[in-house]
């Protein structure tokens, strides 16, 4: 998406109608250019209306990041944490990774935030590619120079999904469930992700970048695009949330989160992960990378955050996060 796109679509977010005069006057641009920076744009899921004599009008303008607010929201906890918001990246765990990699060695403690309206090429877990479109998620990364040596990160995934279900409860959002290692669901929909990338050697401290894609009204075009059920947080509390509001809470959920893991681990957030386990108890079939698969029941989680299954061959304890999982219908493991 061009900036003069960005920079209409900024005008048009009061949801009144503005003329191609006004719009090109204020951007320093003809109409023409107005006109030509508002088309295709139902390619992204937005719908601009055109009436002849006054104007355009955005229909489902959508609530712009905005740091001040943000910083506002995070009261005292804005001290530990930068943010930069971007209206396009590729990807803000990318681009974090990158920064990671150029900075070498973290100066500070400060944890870096990229956040941003747009993102063209969003990567998921297992090389899978994560759809949204603009202003209709969150999608952010946090930098986070962490003390732990890489080799002690495992369980960090689920302890950023406890972090996740502790801020979106402290906004009045419950009967949310976590699947390990990472995926947030509502009902059997996938509400949000995480990505967790490494830099650094196994064995000291690294920095880690952790990424959140987290659902909140998305447009049937970017339905279209993901091949999995989705759920947003529209959908579950039927109204739109305050993306500044919202983001400003899971900053501080997983401030906090984060320093606690760094002191010990994964193990203060075990109870409160299994008490949201989508699958507790229940059938599983574990995919592996080489095509095998094993089914057995989930009956909990480690103390360094592996999956324990019960098969008929003994318990399996999963480590990697590079598996699928399902959980089994009862008429595809009765008999079996
Ligand atoms: C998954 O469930 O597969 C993980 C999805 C993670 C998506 C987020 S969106 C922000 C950050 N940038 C990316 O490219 N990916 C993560």
């Amino acid at each position: 998406m061009r900036p003069l796109t960005l920079a209409i679509l900024r005008m048009l977010s009061d949801g009144n109608y503005h003329s191609g005069t006004e719009l090109g006057q204020v951007l320093r641009v003809s109409r023409a250019s107005i006109s030509g920076g508002l088309q295709n744009l139902e390619s992204y899921g937005l719908v601009i209306h055109k009436i002849p004599g006054r104007g355009y009008r955005w229909l489902n303008p959508v609530q712009w990041l905005d740091s001040g607010q943000i910083h506002r929201y995070l009261g005292e906890c804005a001290d530990s944490i930068q943010i930069e918001i971007r209206d396009v990246v590729e990807s803000t765990n990318s681009l974090l990774l990158q920064r990671a990699i150029d900075q070498g060695s973290p100066a500070s403690r400060i944890k870096q935030v990229l956040a941003a309206e747009l993102q063209t090429q969003g990567r998921g877990r297992r090389g899978r590619s994560w759809s949204s479109g603009l202003g209709d998620s969150l999608i952010f990364s946090v930098l986070w120079p962490s003390q732990c040596a890489v080799n002690t990160l495992s369980g960090l995934s689920l302890a950023v999904g406890v972090a996740i279900i502790r801020a979106l409860a402290s906004l009045g959002i419950h009967d949310i469930a976590l699947k390990w290692p990472n995926d947030v669901l509502s009902g059997s929909g996938k509400l949000a992700g995480v990505l967790i990338e490494l830099h650094g050697d196994m064995l000291s401290p690294g920095t880690v970048v952790i990424g959140v894609g987290l659902n909140l009204k998305l447009s049937c075009v970017t339905k279209d695009l993901v091949d999995q059920e989705v759920s947003d947080l529209t959908g579950i509390t039927g109204q739109v949330p305050d993306r500044n509001r919202l983001l400003a809470m899971l900053l501080k959920e997983l401030a906090a989160v984060l320093d606690t893991f760094e002191q010990h681990g994964f193990e203060p957030f075990r109870e409160e992960w299994m008490h949201c386990h989508a699958y507790q108890g229940k059938m599983v079939q574990i995919s592996f990378s080489d095509g095998s698969v094993k089914s057995g029941i989930a009956t909990g989680i480690a103390p360094d955050g592996a999956l324990l299954v019960n098969t008929p061959a003994g318990v399996l304890q999963l480590r990697s996060g590079e598996v699928s999982l399902r959980e089994l219908a009862e008429h595809e493991y009765q008999g079996s």
